[in-house]
């Protein structure tokens, strides 16, 4: 039996489509009449504290997410295999948002914004994409594809990894004491990490203050499109005001819904987007993990399993 426990989401819609996929294999939600320790699968996004009780007979957990950071700090995670979500669609659907805004940011769409608010005709020409850095932090499923549609604009590229990878037309950095060489040369920082204990709060101060200077008109740029907790939101709202940061692209805050209340509204180069940088596709999504569940009634190997001791 598969269980559905997805917040946020049109739960309903999803358990639908799942039923005809998987049938005759049952399908249920919470609510429905059925006994726990059937529940061989749960398909999560945002589990709430009780969402594993009682299932005594769970073989996978199913992460309706890519990042399965909150499936992590659940304190009560059963010990069984977590398969996430890997796919064409996320990966060129969060690709588009990474493409979007290093393409604004590079063509210098703050200071020109301005300009026209002020009626000003300031002729400016930006840089060549080849005389851009855009260094993209992970290189996982997300950081690669990015790579490969970012390559053909003619950018110059960079990455930093936690262990050492060879991309053709990339200059490749690693672990902690890649960290600075890698920043030192970026003009357009790209997030893409996941969140773990050693990724939490790397978009800070310190962080921002070893980013080029030299090369890119009004000064570096962040674009966050993993997660809240990479950033440390006071460092970046003072980076953004004091010039330390030319904009920031964010798609994900520390608190989301990002409250009225908060600074980052009002900061004119600050682009807010609310999590929407990829989305996982129910179409996509019920596809992969039918094939999933599929493979694995079948006896066949899981695929995209999360790694517990890394986190990601
Ligand atoms: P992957 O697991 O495929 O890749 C993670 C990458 O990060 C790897 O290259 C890994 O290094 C690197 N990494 C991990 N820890 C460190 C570290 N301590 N130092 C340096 N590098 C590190 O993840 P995905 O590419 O599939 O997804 C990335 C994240 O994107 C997700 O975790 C999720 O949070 C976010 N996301 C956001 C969405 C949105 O709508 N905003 C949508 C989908 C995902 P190595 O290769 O050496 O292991
Ligand atoms: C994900 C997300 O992790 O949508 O897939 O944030």
């Amino acid at each position: 039996m598969m269980l559905l426990h997805v917040t946020d989401v049109d739960e309903a819609s999803w358990a639908e489509s799942f039923r005809k996929t998987l049938a005759p294999y049952p399908v249920v939600r919470r609510g429905d009449d059925f006994d726990p320790a059937d529940v061989r699968y749960i398909f999560v996004w945002k589990p709430q504290p009780d969402a594993f009780d009682g299932l005594t007979g769970l073989e996978v957990i199913l992460s309706r997410g890519a990042g399965v950071d909150a499936l992590m700090q659940h304190p009560k995670l059963p010990d069984v295999p977590i398969v996430r979500f890997v796919d064409e669609d996320l990966s060129q659907r969060m690709s588009d948002y990474v493409v979007a805004h290093v393409t604004m940011h590079h063509r210098q769409y703050t200071r020109f914004h301005r300009d026209q608010q002020a009626r000003r005709w300031s002729q400016y020409y930006p840089p060549a994409a080849s005389e851009t850095t855009v260094g993209i932090m992970g290189m996982g499923v997300l950081g690669q594809d990015a790579v490969r549609r970012l390559k053909p604009l003619g950018f110059s590229l960079t990455s930093w990894s936690r262990t050492p990878k060879a991309v053709e037309g990339v200059e490749c950095f690693a672990g902690e004491e890649g960290f600075e060489p890698f920043l030192n040369g970026t003009d357009i920082l790209v997030n893409l990490l996941p969140l773990t204990p050693d990724t939490t709060g790397i978009l800070n101060t310190e962080t921002f203050s070893k980013l080029r200077r030299s090369s890119f008109e009004g000064g570096p740029v962040i674009i966050n499109a993993a997660r809240g907790g990479h950033q440390r939101e006071a460092d970046i709202v003072k980076a953004l005001n004091d010039g330390t940061l030319g904009a920031a692209s964010l798609d994900v805050f520390e608190v989301e819904p990002l409250p009225p209340s908060s600074p980052f509204w009002e900061i004119e180069n600050c682009y807010i987007t609310p999590h929407i940088a990829a989305i996982s596709d129910e179409k996509s999504g019920v596809r992969y993990f039918t094939q999933v569940v599929e493979d694995h009634r079948a006896g066949r190997p899981l695929i995209n399993v999360v790694d517990r001791d890394r986190g990601y």
